[in-house]
């Protein structure tokens, strides 16, 4: 009778280890994957701005294709990703920047100097220099960045999906 009892003490012990030891690893492990996943903000997906040229460079009224790099955090890990940007400085100084995919299915369209306007040349959806769909299968507006300027250079930010029209 002892024994036994000696014998299941110890069984117990063991057990409780075994279970502290898995209670511990999957703590280690759980937080801050719940954390990444939970929290907002918390996977530090956020992404720099990133100065991609002078205002005085551009010609008002004609789009210029601006190629540049940005990092992008992501989780643990800095992405350094190359990107591009259809800049247009308007008449009246305005200055908007397009993502580089056409918002059917993601080809990258250009500037079409005889129309002047953007042509994507996967299904030919064309788009006025606002971004506007034009023609074509294309579903919304072209997708705009984030854009500032800050002592005559621009500065790009986040990517802002259009609506649909
Ligand atoms: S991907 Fe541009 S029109 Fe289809």
């Amino acid at each position: 009778m002892l024994a036994e009892d000696s014998e299941t003490s110890r069984r117990r012990f063991h057990l409780g280890v075994i279970y502290t030891l898995m209670g511990t690893i999957g703590a280690a492990l759980g937080i801050p994957a719940a954390g990444y996943l939970l929290v907002p903000g918390s996977s530090n997906r956020k992404e720099e701005w990133v100065e991609v040229t002078n205002l005085e460079k551009l010609k008002a009224g004609e789009p210029e294709e601006i190629v540049f790099r940005r990092n992008r955090k992501d989780g643990w890990k800095i992405l350094s990703e190359k990107t591009s940007a259809w800049v247009t400085k308007k008449p009246d100084g305005q200055v908007i920047a397009f993502a580089p995919s056409c918002t059917h299915l993601g080809c990258a369209f250009h500037y079409d100097e005889k129309h002047k306007n953007f042509l994507c040349p996967c299904h030919t959806s064309t788009f006025d220099l606002e971004g506007k769909p034009l023609e074509g299968p294309a579903p919304r507006a072209l997708d705009r960045y984030q854009m500032k300027i800050e002592g005559g250079k621009i500065l790009l930010g986040a990517v802002v999906k259009s609506q649909e029209s």
